[in-house]
């Protein structure tokens, strides 16, 4: 196994290794065949990537590939040989995005063992393993890459319901935020991303859940918009939400409590996670 320890061969000035360009790299993005893994691609293939895309729905990728020209890996994040197949091919790739997650929490008396496993495995495991891979294939080799983890405002602020969901996406942010540290001089880059809401397609939208009264949403162009810049400028992170959110997210990160009693005076008592 390779040490991720910066090799001082490998150490070059960190405004070469952000200034990743889209245009002609190849870029293999998890999850897109869900809505905002479309968005995202379709962004990129419209700035000259060469995408390589991957989920479990096979229709669905084919339809993105025939209009981006995308490579398609059809693959199960579940699956531990499903998933060293995707790190295999990521490492050929100079950009990885690991953008897919499942948002269903089942009610409490609900949640097995099997359902801990699937949210773990989608929304961490998988990321973790992905980006592990990426940074120290692209660092024995020598090769810029930069890797970009999907995350949530979810991933500072806990919801009522949404236990599995924070608990990933809080343990994804803690990875990146350490990850982005220990990579600093290496060759790799890595940028956590954290959407709000997001209305149109994705799982939020999906869901159908109402939010209270004057909170606001983004659209999927946002977070293609947030990809971009993350790949190009490299940030340890991007947010794609209203300030107001962001600052009700910091609110909920160092006064849960507080954060916990202003969601129960607005009446937040179905899951909003996303
Ligand atoms: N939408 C929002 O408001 C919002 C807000 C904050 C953060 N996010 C984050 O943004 C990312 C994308 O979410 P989305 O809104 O686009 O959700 P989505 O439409 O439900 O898409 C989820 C994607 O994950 C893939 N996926 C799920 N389980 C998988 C598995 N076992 N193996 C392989 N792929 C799997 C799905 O593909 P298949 O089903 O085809 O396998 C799909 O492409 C997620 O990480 C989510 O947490 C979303």
């Amino acid at each position: 196994m390779v040490a991720l320890q910066p090799r001082r061969d490998l150490r070059i000035p960190p405004a070469y290794r952000d200034a990743m360009e889209i245009n002609g790299s190849t870029i293999l993005v998890t999850g897109a065949s869900g809505g905002l893994g479309n968005a995202m691609c379709r962004e990129l293939a419209e700035r000259g990537a060469n995408l390589v895309i991957t989920a479990r729905r096979r229709t669905l990728l084919e339809e993105l590939a025939a209009d981006t020209g995308a490579e398609v890996l059809v693959a199960d994040l579940t699956d531990r040989a499903d998933l060293r197949r995707i790190a295999d091919r990521a490492a050929s790739c100079d950009v990885l995005v690991a953008n897919a997650g499942v948002g269903q929490d089942p009610p409490l008396a609900e949640l097995t063992e099997e359902s801990i496993d699937f949210s773990i495995d989608v929304n961490l495991r998988a990321p973790i393993v992905l980006a592990h891979r990426f940074a120290t294939d692209h660092i024995a080799a020598g090769t810029p890459g930069h890797i970009v983890l999907i995350g949530s405002l979810a991933g500072m602020a806990a919801s009522p319901g949404t236990r599995m969901y924070n608990a990933t996406k809080f343990g994804l942010r803690g990875f990146a935020l350490s990850f982005c540290q220990e990579l600093e001089g290496t060759v790799v880059g890595c940028t956590h991303v954290a959407p709000g809401f997001i209305r149109d397609a994705g799982m939020f939208a999906n869901n159908d859940v109402e939010l209270p009264q004057g909170v606001r949403t983004k659209v999927p162009a946002d977070v293609a918009s947030g990809v971009v810049k993350a790949i190009t400028n490299g940030p340890t992170e991007v947010f794609v939400s209203p300030p107001e959110l962001r600052v009700a997210s910091t609110i909920g990160t160092v006064a849960p409590a507080l954060a916990a009693l202003v969601q129960r005076k607005l009446g937040v008592s179905e899951r909003t996670g996303s």
